[in-house]
C-alpha cells in the first residue's frame, strides 16, 4: 500500500494535494476521483455514533445510535475489558451507518470539576485515563473503524476553550497530561489524534510543532493523522508547518488557495504537505478495507449499554444497608429524572438513541408488588417550587421509602460552557432536605457528569448513589443496582470535593486575558488532596458494594528490583459478604526520597475481580519502569533513582490496606547536568561532581569559615549551611586571594573535567 501511496503522491497536482489537507464537508475528506481516492467520513463520538444525515450538517438530528454511558460512567467500571466490548460495538455501529472514523475517545484530565466536558472524560489521573484509552482504542480498531484520540493536548475547560493559553510547565505535561495520550499512541495506534482548539504556552494547539511534530510523531511514533478540532486552525500554513494533517471542517477554498500558495513562495516545503497527503491516504485506503453497511444488533447493544451502566454507576454512601431496597411496600419515587431520563450531556457528543429506558417504569416493572408513586420534585428550570416540593414530601412520609432520581440539568453542565459551582439547583439541595425531614429511608440518586457538592444534605440520607449521565439504558441498571439484581462494582475515577475552594485548580481558574496557568503543576486530583492533607467528600478509587472485601497476604515479586525489570505486586482477595460482588484494588507508588518534589501517591496499576460469597483469588498487578519514574525537566527524560518505595495496596486513594516497603536500583547512566549554576550541595550529591570537587571541600570550609568569624562566627549560623544553597562560583568569588587561578577558570574546569566523564 505504501507504494501506491507514494505513486498516488507524484501523480497529484500541488492543488489536489492542498484540497486533501482539508476537509470537503463537515465530516468528509476531500475525494481524488481521477486517482481512484475515495472519500472518507468521520463523526462523533466517545459514546455512540452521531451520525448527521447530511454531511454539511453539523448538529441537526443525527441517525439512531445506541447512547452508551458518558465517560465518567464507563471509567467507573475501572473495567478496561468492557471498555474493549464497548469499543467494539460503537464500530459495529458506524460500520452500519457508513463511518470510518469515530472522533473519539476523550482523554483530557480533569483539572477542576468544573470543566464542562468532564462528563466526556475519564478521570483525573492519567494512568487509569490511559489504560481505559488504550481498550476503547483497540476495541473499535479491532473492527476496522478508526478512532481519533482528542483533544490534544491541555484542553481542560471551557472557557474561551478556542483561544485561551494553557501555561503549563514541561514536567506536569509529561506526567500529568500526555501520558493518557501516549499511552494510547504507542500501545493502540489510534487512526488519529485530534489536536485541541486551545493554545499550549502561546502557541495554538493546532501549530504546535513540539506537540504534533517532536513528541506525537517522532518520540511515541505516532503513525496515524493528525486532524484539527473543528474549526481549530487559524492558519493553515502554520498548522501545516506544525505537523498538522488534516484540517477540519471544510470546505475551505481560500485555505486551499494559501497552501498552494505557501508551497510555491517556499514558505512551507512541498515535502511537508506532501507528509501531511501520505498519512491522510493511509488513513483513507484502511478505512476503504472494511465494507460499510447492514444493520447492528440494537437490543445487544441496549443491553452493553445497560451492563455498563450499572458497573460504572458508584454506590457512594450505604448507611445501614438500606440498599438494595427489600421488603417495602411503598416507594415514593421523587424528582424530574425518574420520568425523563437523563442519561447524556450536551453538545457534540450528543446521540439520537435508539431506545430509553425510562426508570419509574423500569422501577415499577421490578418492584415485586411495592406500590410506586411518583412526584415531579423539582422543575425543568431553576425557578422554586413550593408546590413541587409539598407534592413530594407527601409522598415520601406516606411511603416506606423515598427514592429521589436527580439531574443536574444540561443548563448547569455541558459542552461548551464550564460549570460555575458544584451544587445541585436550590430546589433540589432543598427537596433532599424536606424529604429527608420527614422520611429517615431516603436514597439520592445523582446523573450527572461531574461530582457534586454535598455538605448541605448528605448527612441527612442514609444512601447516595452516583448514577451519573448513564446512557439510554441507565434506567434499567438504576433499578437492577436499587433492587439488587446487580451489585454496584463501580469506584470513582475522580475525587468529590468537600467544596470548590478546596479544588486544585481553584485559584487558577478559569483565568482570563488570554492565559490560564496551572499553578497547581502537577497536583491535580488525589495528589493535591493527599499534598495538602485535605479531607475530600469522596476519595479517588471509592465505592461501596452490597458486599464486603478482605485483603491479605500482599506480596511483592522481588524485595530490590532493577527499575527495567519492573515488580508485580500480588494480593489475595476475599469476598467476606454474603452476595457475590467485584472489587477493584488499587496499587499506588509512593517515592521515599527524590530529586524533586513528587506526588505522596500515585496510581499505577489496578485490577477487577469478581468473587462469590467466601471466595478468595490472588489478583497480580505488574509495574514497569514508568511506575517509578519522573520526567526530570533538566535530563529531559523519564528517570529512575536508587532507593526506597513504598507500594500501596488498597480499596481507594484513602483506604491503603497494606504497604510493601521495596527497593528500585536504577539502571540509568544519566549525563551530568552541573552547571555554571550549581550550588555545593548540587556538587555534592551528584557522583560525578563530587569526584571532582570533593577533595577540595574540606579546604573550602576552612577558609568560608575563616572569612565567618570561626566555628561561633558573628551572624549566628552555622555558615555552611547557607553556603550549601550558593552556587559554587559565587562563594569561590570571596576567596580569590587563596585560589591558585579565578574562581570562574577553577569552576570552568570543573565541569569540563565532569562533563567529560
Ligand atoms: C468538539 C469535538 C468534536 C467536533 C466535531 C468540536 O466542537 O470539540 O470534540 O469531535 O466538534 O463535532
Amino acid at each position: 500500500m505504501n507504494a501506491d501511496i507514494q505513486s498516488i503522491i507524484a501523480r497529484m497536482t500541488l492543488e489536489e494535494k492542498a484540497a486533501l489537507s482539508i476537509g470537503a464537508s463537515a465530516w468528509t475528506t476531500t475525494p481524488v476521483e481521477r486517482l481512484g481516492v475515495p472519500a472518507m467520513l468521520v463523526a462523533d463520538g466517545p459514546h455512540g455514533i452521531r451520525r448527521q444525515p447530511d454531511v454539511h450538517m453539523m448538529g441537526a438530528q443525527s441517525l439512531p445510535a445506541t447512547c452508551f454511558p458518558t465517560a465518567s460512567c464507563s471509567a467507573s467500571t475501572w473495567d478496561a475489558g468492557l471498555l474493549g466490548q464497548l469499543g467494539a460495538a460503537i464500530a459495529e455501529e458506524a460500520i452500519a451507518l457508513n463511518v470510518d472514523v469515530v472522533l473519539g475517545p476523550g482523554v483530557n484530565m480533569k483539572r477542576s470539576p468544573l470543566g464542562g466536558r468532564n462528563f466526556e472524560y475519564f478521570s483525573e489521573d492519567p494512568y487509569l485515563a490511559g489504560e481505559l484509552a488504550v481498550s476503547f482504542v483497540n476495541g473499535v480498531q479491532s473492527k476496522g473503524v478508526g478512532t481519533s484520540l482528542k483533544h490534544y493536548a491541555a484542553n481542560n475547560q471551557e472557557f474561551q476553550r478556542f483561544s485561551i493559553s494553557a501555561e503549563v510547565d514541561e514536567r506536569t505535561l509529561r506526567e500529568i497530561y500526555l501520558p493518557a495520550f501516549e499511552r494510547a499512541v504507542k500501545e493502540a495506534q489510534p487512526w488519529t489524534v485530534m489536536c485541541s482548539y486551545n493554545k499550549v504556552n502561546g502557541v495554538f494547539a493546532s501549530e504546535h510543532h513540539t506537540l504534533l511534530t517532536e513528541i506525537l510523531k517522532d518520540e511515541w511514533g505516532f503513525e496515524g493523522l493528525v486532524v484539527s478540532d473543528w474549526g481549530a486552525v487559524r492558519d493553515r500554513v502554520a498548522a501545516l508547518r506544525g505537523g498538522l494533517d488534516w484540517e477540519m471542517p471544510g470546505p475551505q477554498a481560500r485555505r486551499v488557495q494559501a497552501v498552494v500558495d505557501a508551497v510555491r513562495a517556499g514558505a512551507v516545503a512541498e515535502a511537508a504537505l506532501d507528509e501531511a497527503v501520505r498519512r491522510i491516504l493511509r488513513i483513507v485506503f484502511m478505512a476503504q478495507q472494511t465494507p460499510k453497511g447492514g444493520a447492528f444488533d440494537v437490543d445487544a447493544h441496549h443491553a452493553l449499554a445497560r451492563k455498563i451502566a450499572a458497573e460504572g454507576m458508584v454506590l457512594l454512601k450505604n448507611a445501614g444497608d438500606l440498599l438494595p431496597l427489600q421488603g417495602h411496600r411503598r416507594i415514593a419515587v421523587i424528582g424530574r429524572a425518574a420520568q425523563d431520563a437523563h442519561f447524556q450531556g450536551g453538545g457534540s457528543s450528543h446521540i439520537n438513541p435508539t431506545r430509553v429506558d425510562v426508570p419509574f417504569q423500569e422501577l415499577r416493572s421490578r418492584a415485586d408488588g411495592a406500590e410506586l408513586t411518583y412526584a415531579e420534585g423539582y422543575p425543568a428550570d431553576d425557578a422554586l417550587r413550593p408546590d413541587l416540593m409539598d407534592e413530594a414530601v407527601g409522598l415520601a412520609q406516606a411511603a416506606d421509602v423515598a427514592l429521589l432520581i436527580l439531574a443536574l440539568p444540561a443548563y448547569k453542565e455541558s459542552e461548551g460552557y464550564d460549570r460555575t459551582d458544584l451544587d445541585l439547583t436550590a430546589q433540589q439541595v432543598a427537596l433532599i432536605q424536606a424529604v429527608a425531614k420527614v422520611q429517615p429511608k431516603t436514597v439520592v440518586v445523582l446523573n450527572n457528569g461531574a461530582p457534586v457538592a454535598m455538605s448541605a444534605w448528605i448527612d441527612a440520607v442514609p444512601a447516595v448513589l452516583e448514577g451519573w449521565m448513564m446512557g439510554q439504558a441507565g434506567g434499567a441498571a438504576l433499578a437492577d443496582l436499587l433492587f439488587g439484581q446487580a451489585t454496584p462494582c463501580g469506584k470513582l475515577a475522580e475525587t468529590f470535593p468537600l467544596k470548590l475552594a478546596d479544588t486544585p485548580a481553584h485559584l487558577n481558574w478559569p483565568g482570563g486575558a488570554g492565559v490560564v496557568r496551572y499553578g497547581e503543576g502537577l497536583f491535580i486530583g488525589y495528589r493535591y488532596y493527599d499534598a495538602k492533607q485535605m479531607p475530600v467528600l469522596f476519595p479517588f478509587g471509592h465505592g461501596l458494594s452490597y458486599t464486603t472485601f478482605a485483603y491479605s497476604n500482599p506480596r511483592a515479586s522481588a524485595q530490590t528490583f532493577r527499575d527495567v525489570d519492573g515488580l508485580t505486586v500480588t494480593v489475595d482477595v476475599t469476598n467476606t459478604g454474603h452476595m457475590a460482588g467485584k472489587e477493584i484494588v488499587q496499587v499506588y507508588v509512593h517515592d521515599r526520597a527524590s530529586g524533586l518534589v513528587r506526588p505522596e501517591k500515585e496510581l499505577k496499576g489496578f485490577a477487577k475481580v469478581a468473587l462469590e460469597p467466601g471466595e478468595t483469588r490472588s489478583v497480580a498487578v505488574k509495574l514497569d519502569f514508568r511506575a517509578f519514574a519522573y520526567w526530570h525537566p533538566e535530563y529531559r527524560r523519564w528517570i529512575t533513582e536508587d532507593g526506597e518505595f513504598d507500594i500501596l495496596i488498597g480499596a481507594s486513594a484513602a483506604d491503603i490496606r497494606h504497604t510493601l516497603a521495596v527497593k528500585l536500583d536504577s539502571t540509568l547512566d544519566l549525563p551530568c547536568i552541573l552547571d555554571r549554576e550549581s550550588t555545593i550541595r548540587e556538587w555534592m550529591a551528584d557522583p560525578r561532581g563530587k569526584a571532582a570537587f570533593g577533595p577540595f571541600y574540606a579546604q573550602m570550609e576552612e577558609h568560608t569559615r575563616k572569612l565567618f568569624g570561626g566555628a561561633d562566627g558573628g551572624i549566628g549560623i552555622d555558615i555552611m549551611d547557607m553556603m550549601g544553597d550558593m552556587p559554587l562560583v559565587s562563594v569561590l568569588m570571596w576567596q580569590q586571594d587563596v585560589l591558585p587561578v579565578h574562581p570562574e577558570d577553577l569552576v570552568a574546569g570543573l565541569l569540563a573535567q565532569v562533563q567529560r566523564v
